[in-house]
């Protein structure tokens, strides 16, 4: 079956959920020029998933994603919280901040019951997961809404285990990937590929579609995965500078910027491996820190900074993720890139 047919839609183009920096404006225009667009859930609060929801509800009859998180909120770590606040101390210094004040930073809830009590009633047409799969009973209540389900693999070993939990497809997410790497079975970051060795290995292994991710960015690189065996590809790069998304302006400037050339692999905005810019935090701090709390616990700590950075217009401290190959980003409307996307196919 092709993935068109599996998620009823026209291309077999995905637009990637991309946690702050889009909602559903982005969602509806991809979904409605015939590809999936996606919408990440797992920064937004209750009342906010359901206003999205129901925006999503009215402003399309397309197929749409809803992308959640699968990771184990790790206990408090005083011990570990208080050395990653040595570290940061002196830029809280340098910026006039109270680092006894820091408020709880963003939030990155795992999908639950609670999440699931909301979004049933809307029974999203599909619904994917990054980390990871929700334990059993859970993903079986989101099958039972007749949605399909798809999740990030970053190895061979992950994407068996998706198949064998009973899945629909598979997004293989080389490394290249702009983001959260979405690996849960290894933290091993040498364990990783890039996307044109783990797709087709990937391929070989499994009987369910694979969708392509990781340097994504045009109709050649589209072809070039659909060659190695990818039933469609998911982009998340070449959406940012799209006006739907809402990256803010000091992150389309880098990304329009030579600085885009230069991605690494950091743990220091969030305590997990993300695929990012190079800029002053991670050149001084990384690009891994040992001393940065686990997922998603870094993250409250160096907020602030970001925040007060970049009242003064620098992204010094901002998160600007963004995969291997930015070259391609446009200012051009979703719609347009999805189908400019399909050119080829
Ligand atoms: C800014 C940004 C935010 C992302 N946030 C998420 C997310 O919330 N959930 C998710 O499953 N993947 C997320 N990703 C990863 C994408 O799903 C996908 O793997 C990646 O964008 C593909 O590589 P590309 O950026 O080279 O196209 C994000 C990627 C970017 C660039």
């Amino acid at each position: 079956m092709t993935l068109q047919t599996l998620l009823d839609i026209e291309l077999p183009i995905i637009q990637a959920p991309m946690a702050g920096v889009q909602d559903s404006a982005l969602t509806i225009s991809v979904s409605n020029a015939g590809g999936l667009g996606s919408l990440p859930c797992a920064m937004l609060s209750k009342d906010a998933l359901e206003k999205e929801l129901t925006t999503l509800q009215t402003q399309t009859s397309k197929p749409y994603n809803l992308n959640f998180f699968c990771h184990t909120p790790p206990p408090p770590q005083p011990e570990q919280e208080a050395a990653w606040r040595k570290v940061l101390a002196p830029y809280y210094k340098e910026y006039g901040l109270d680092i006894q004040a820091i408020p709880a930073g963003p939030q990155r809830r795992p999908f639950s019951h609670e999440t699931a009590d909301i979004v049933e009633a809307f029974k999203p047409p599909v619904v994917s997961f990054h980390f990871g799969l929700p334990g059993k009973p859970l993903l079986a209540r989101v099958k039972s809404w007749g949605s399909k389900v798809i999740a990030s693999a970053t190895t061979v070993e992950e994407a068996l285990f998706l198949e064998a939990a009973g899945i629909d497809a598979i997004i293989a997410q080389g490394l290249e990937a702009g983001g959260h790497r979405g690996h849960f079975l290894s933290d091993d970051l040498s364990k990783q590929l890039g996307i044109f060795a783990l797709l087709p290995q990937i391929v070989k292994m499994v009987k369910l579609p694979v969708i392509a991710a990781g340097g994504i960015v045009d109709a050649q690189s589209v072809q070039a995965a659909m060659a190695l065996g990818a039933a469609g590809v998911q982009a998340g790069t070449a959406y940012l500078l799209c006006p739907e998304s809402t990256t803010s302006t000091l992150h389309r400037a880098a990304l329009k910027s030579d600085a885009a050339c230069h991605t690494v692999l950091t743990n220091i905005y969030s305590g997990r491996a993300a695929r990012g810019i190079v800029n002053r935090a991670i050149s001084e701090l990384g690009p891994i820190n040992e001393t940065a709390p686990v997922f998603p616990q870094a993250s409250a700590a160096i907020a602030p900074m970001r925040t007060a950075a970049e009242k003064r217009g620098s992204n010094d401290f901002s998160p600007l993720w963004c995969g291997q190959n930015a070259s391609a980003c446009n200012d051009i409307s979703a719609a347009e890139l999805t189908r400019s996307l399909a050119t080829t196919l």
